[in-house]
């Protein structure tokens, strides 16, 4: 199914996990992809793969928290491509640990990227996405914004702000052909889920822990928080806007 044709999609956080098969998938449904990452050989590769299997992908190195970057990936869109319909904010870090246990930096490293990222590139793109004849905002929250998830602090703040942002940005620009909707995925089996496991003092433990928390008794893949992403992006999902959307195995249920 070719959903998307004749659309470019800007994709944060896309050299790994989530972000690389949001790529991916949205390539195949005939976008054309921006990739933007500060981790520059992984966003390349993930555009060389999106190339191999026949689609159209460029490789933008950048910081999301930092304005300038989110700047400079806006202007090259225009000067290049000249409109974009889809924007899928991905990027993201978690810190673990309780609130209290949260040292000021973490706070600031967290709210930072996960919430003033997406700030940035709305602020950014919106009127881009308005002047292209509307769009589809695309950011991923996790199940950790609208529900309690223990010892994840600072980025359940940061989540629960991504669905505040999302929401806010969904009624204010309903009326310019916008669409925003969050995504609030469960646990999704990443490489940095995997490092996360392997760095825990017991990390056989920590994977038995994390699966026996899931009701299906399985992690969620990176292809089907993708393929929800595709979706919403597409006109499919055209009297969809506002909406926070778990994907979380029955976690949350
Ligand atoms: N994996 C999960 O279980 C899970 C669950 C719920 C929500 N999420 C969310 O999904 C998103 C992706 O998670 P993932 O597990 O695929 O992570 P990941 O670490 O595998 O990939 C994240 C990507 O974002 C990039 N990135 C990080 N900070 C950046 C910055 N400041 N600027 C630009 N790029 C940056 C990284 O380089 C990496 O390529 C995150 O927002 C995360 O909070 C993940």
């Amino acid at each position: 199914m070719e959903r998307l044709k004749g659309k470019v999609a800007v994709v944060t956080g896309a050299a790994a996990g989530i972000g690389r098969e949001i790529c991916l998938r949205l390539a195949r449904e005939g976008a054309t992809v921006v990739g933007m990452d500060r981790e520059w050989a992984g966003v390349e590769s993930v555009a060389e793969e999106v190339r191999a299997q026949g689609g159209v992908a460029h490789a933008l190195a950048g910081d999301v928290s930092i304005g300038a970057d989110c700047a400079q990936v806006h202007a090259w869109v225009d000067e290049q491509l000249g409109a974009v319909q889809v924007l899928c904010n991905v990027a993201g870090i978690v810190d673990t640990g309780t609130l209290v246990e949260a040292s000021e930096e973490s706070w600031q490293r967290t709210m930072d990227i996960n919430l003033k990222g997406i700030y940035h590139m709305c602020r950014l793109f919106v009127p881009f996405l308005t002047a292209s004849g509307g769009g589809s905002i695309v950011n991923i929250a996790s199940v950790a914004g609208p529900f309690a998830v223990k010892e994840r602090g600072v980025y359940s703040v940061s989540k629960a702000g991504v669905i505040g942002l999302t929401k806010s940005l969904a009624i204010d620009f309903i009326g310019e052909g916008i669409r925003a909707n969050a995504i609030c995925p469960g646990t999704v089996e990443t490489p940095s889920w995997r490092e996360r496991v392997n760095q825990a003092p017991d990390p056989e433990r920590a994977l038995r822990d994390f699966i026996a928390r899931q009701p299906m008794g399985r992690l969620g893949q990176p292809e089907e928080i993708a393929a929800l992403a595709a979706y919403l992006a597409s006109d499919e999902a055209a009297y969809m806007t506002g909406q926070a959307i778990a994907i979380d195995g029955g976690m949350t249920m």
